[in-house]
């Protein structure tokens, strides 16, 4: 059996490499990474963004009039991608070829920067996604920090357009890399937990919507960057978010987090999401009365759904974990149970996914706080990550009250603008045409044409009644 030694190490030195590989184990069918306005390839964590100017089939670029702009000097610290972009003086467009149905990753990347006498960050555009307004009157790009925007658009198409659209014919539009991803198929869920304040019911057909990720915020832990996240996904701290509370604690674990079936999958959150958290713990016979509060901007006509990840990275036993759940401040879970929710299982992963509307309050407020069922000497209230997503409105848009259909017509009418100008050269070439016709006519009455077509018809008929 001595023999085995070395096979059963090496087993062992693989199984604890697998959370690591993990990270690279999604592979999507659909994967465009595109550094726009480069004349090469650039590589940002091992991920490599291919030029928009490479003569590869897809993205198929249809632009009258583009060009590439590169940065003289770059931004120290910052990614390759962010150096160059290309600039749109039209409504452009790219298309993406899609095998795999179902929802995709779009993100775009806006970094500003001067060149050439242009400064990038005079742009004014809209953003078209097959059919939704994903931008509009987009402008505020900063020239400090790279602008990531993030949609999950679900596309039922062979196709995904990407339409770059100037304000106004004085303006321009940039992009500085794209991304269209196949998501992992467990990443959207259909259905969530609607809270209003008539009733709280469950709505479904939600996988279809679009939606725009707002934040993802690593709760009590670091930040997470697409090297360390199993979907190329960033997750902030929360701090920002946090409004500080007596009573809780930032909990970390480095042990093994165990995804579960029926729970969530290392695509959907990773491990390092999951294995820091806040906590609310007693340490003797009284349960805290106490809330951890978390609260982010929202605006007014437009739902949200909110994703909380919990993993019990914290509690000594199963079975001692209670808490309340409030979402702006409705009753959203009491006693949620997260011991049964895991299936018994410590450092398990769990999400539940709320929807909520933006009201005229202008904030969506969590918060996490035990209950009646709490239990003294434990862990009485938990969470480790938080994810915010707006919905598209009613007319397909995430940003205003303009669809799709609205802003192309205001871009044609941008065109329509040529229209006087065409009409005045008509009147123009009409008028000059007539001028020189009647000239000739002169003429021709002088010379060998005396009796005009219409004069010798009206004879006719005049011949014609004389004679009957
Ligand atoms: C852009 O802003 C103008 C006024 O600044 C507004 O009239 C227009 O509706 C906006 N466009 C969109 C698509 O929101
Ligand atoms: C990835 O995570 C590890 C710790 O989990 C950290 O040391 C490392 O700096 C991270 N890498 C990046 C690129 O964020
Ligand atoms: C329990 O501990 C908290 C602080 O951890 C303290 O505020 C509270 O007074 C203690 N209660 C009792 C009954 O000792
Ligand atoms: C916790 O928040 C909920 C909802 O906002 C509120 O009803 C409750 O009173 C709060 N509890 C404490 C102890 O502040
Ligand atoms: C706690 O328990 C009491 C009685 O057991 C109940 O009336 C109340 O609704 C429960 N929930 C809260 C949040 O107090
Ligand atoms: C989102 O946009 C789609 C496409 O325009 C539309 O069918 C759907 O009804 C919109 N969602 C909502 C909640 O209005
Ligand atoms: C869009 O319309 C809604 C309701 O008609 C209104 O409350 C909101 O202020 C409008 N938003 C913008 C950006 O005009």
């Amino acid at each position: 059996m001595e023999f085995l030694k070395p096979i059963v190490f090496v087993l062992i030195l693989s199984s604890s490499t697998i959370p690591i590989l993990s990270f690279s184990h999604f592979s999507p069918i659909d994967h465009y990474l595109i550094d726009c306005g480069s004349t090469l390839k650039s590589t940002v964590d091992h991920r490599i963004f291919l030029s928009d100017s490479s003569p590869s089939n897809s993205p198929f670029l249809s632009s009258p009039r583009s060009f590439s702009l590169t940065n003289q000097h770059p931004f120290e610290g910052l990614p390759p991608i962010y150096s160059s972009a290309r600039v749109f003086e039209v409504a452009s467009k790219y298309e993406f070829q899609i095998r795999d149905k179902g929802t995709h990753t779009v993100r775009l990347h806006f970094q500003a920067f001067t060149s050439s006498n242009l400064d990038l960050i005079r742009a004014q555009f809209h953003v078209l996604v097959n059919g939704y307004v994903i931008l509009s009157n987009f402008s505020g790009v900063s020239a400090v920090n790279p602008r990531i925007k993030e949609f999950l658009i679900w596309v039922g198409t062979e196709t995904l357009e990407i339409t770059f659209i100037p304000v106004k014919r004085s303006s321009f539009a940039f992009v500085n890399a794209i991304e269209v991803i196949s998501a992992p198929k467990d990443l959207v869920a259909d259905s969530a937990k609607h809270l209003s304040y008539e009733r709280s019911e469950d709505v479904d057909g939600l996988s279809k919507e679009g939606r725009e990720v707002l934040y993802r915020v690593n709760v009590g832990g670091p930040k997470v960057t697409p090297f360390n996240d199993s979907f190329w996904r960033t997750w902030v701290p929360d701090d920002e978010h946090f409004e500080s509370s007596e009573g809780s604690k930032k909990v970390y674990s480095s042990g093994r987090i165990k995804y579960q079936e029926g729970g969530a999958s290392r695509e959907v959150c990773p491990d390092n999401v999951y294995n820091s958290a806040r906590v609310i713990k007693s340490t003797n016979s009284s349960i805290p009365n106490t809330n951890m509060t978390w609260t982010f901007p929202a605006i007014d006509g437009y739902n949200y759904i909110i994703r909380l990840h919990f993993c019990d990275i914290a509690s000594i036993s199963i079975g001692f974990l209670f808490f309340n759940i409030y979402v702006n401040g409705y009753m959203a879970y009491e006693n949620f149970d997260l011991s049964t929710a895991t299936n018994w299982e410590l450092s398990s992963p769990f999400y539940v996914d709320f929807m909520v509307s933006g009201d005229q309050e202008g904030v969506l407020r969590i918060s996490i706080g035990s209950s009646n069922q709490s239990v003294p000497y434990a862990i009485d209230g938990l969470l480790n990550g938080i994810e915010i997503m707006k919905l598209n409105n009613s007319l397909g848009s995430f940003d205003g009250n303009l669809s799709a259909e609205m802003v192309l017509m205001r871009c044609r009418g941008n065109t329509v603008n040529l229209v006087p100008y065409v009409v005045i050269l008509c009147l123009i070439v009409t008028v000059s045409l007539m001028l020189r016709r009647k000239v000739i006519r002169r003429d021709d009455s002088f010379s060998w044409s005396k009796v005009p077509v219409v004069d010798s018809w009206k004879v006719k008929s005049n011949m014609g009644i004389v004679n009957s």
